[in-house]
């Protein structure tokens, strides 16, 4: 899977703003957060974090880091790190191990799934403009996700995880739901 050609090879439904980023962008503002880890941010970034108040620190073993965002020190901590679609590649330890890199009331914030995606199958046009077709299906824990195109098939697999695990992870936290099946989780570390 080359995540630098996540934008050309997936639908755009997946990274262009959202409900997640309209609260992600009010949220912080109102806690007058001002340094945020971008952790799985992509070749991109979080692109609603590119706004001089914030200072953005990159963190995404498996793409090039975006001319904005700073490398962090080792050891750094953070008032924010926000995960935009990428919590469910890490395992429940990972997740839970986020935590450790916030300042005392710092916030984890991410997106997820509610309950485990159902199986479907759609067509989309892609960033070069080819008709591809989406499968996807979840089978004990893992989500199998499939692009079939012209001359290529690109095949990954991620975890889903119930909000209860999420719970048992990280303890307290507040969830919002959007669209069918989405909800954002903030974590406060105390
Ligand atoms: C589905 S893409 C999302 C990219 C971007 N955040 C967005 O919302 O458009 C998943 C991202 O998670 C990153 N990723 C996967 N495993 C990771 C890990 N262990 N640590 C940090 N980033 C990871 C990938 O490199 C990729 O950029």
């Amino acid at each position: 899977m080359n995540w630098n050609e996540y934008r050309k090879n997936f639908p755009d439904r997946y990274w262009k703003e959202s409900f997640f980023d309209k609260l992600l962008l009010d949220f912080l503002s109102r806690e007058n957060i001002k340094e945020v880890l971008d952790f799985g941010g992509g070749k991109y970034g979080t692109e609603i974090l590119n706004n001089p108040v914030f200072s953005v620190y990159f963190q995404d073993p498996f793409v090039t880091k975006p001319d904005w965002q700073k490398s962090p020190e080792p050891n750094q901590k953070f008032d924010a790190i926000v995960a935009r679609g990428c919590i469910n590649y890490l395992t429940l330890e990972e997740i839970s191990s986020l935590k450790n890199r916030l300042k005392p009331n710092g916030y984890l914030i991410f997106n997820s799934f509610e309950k485990e995606p159902q199986a479907y199958e759609k067509t989309f046009i892609d960033g070069k403009g080819e008709i591809c077709l989406e499968k996807a299906y979840c089978k004990d824990g893992v989500v199998h996700h499939i692009i079939e195109k012209h001359e290529e098939r690109i095949s990954h697999t991620f975890f889903y995880y119930t909000p209860d695990q999420y719970h048992k992870a990280l303890g307290s936290f507040k969830l919002e739901r959007y669209g069918k099946n989405s909800i954002v989780i903030i974590v406060q570390n105390t």
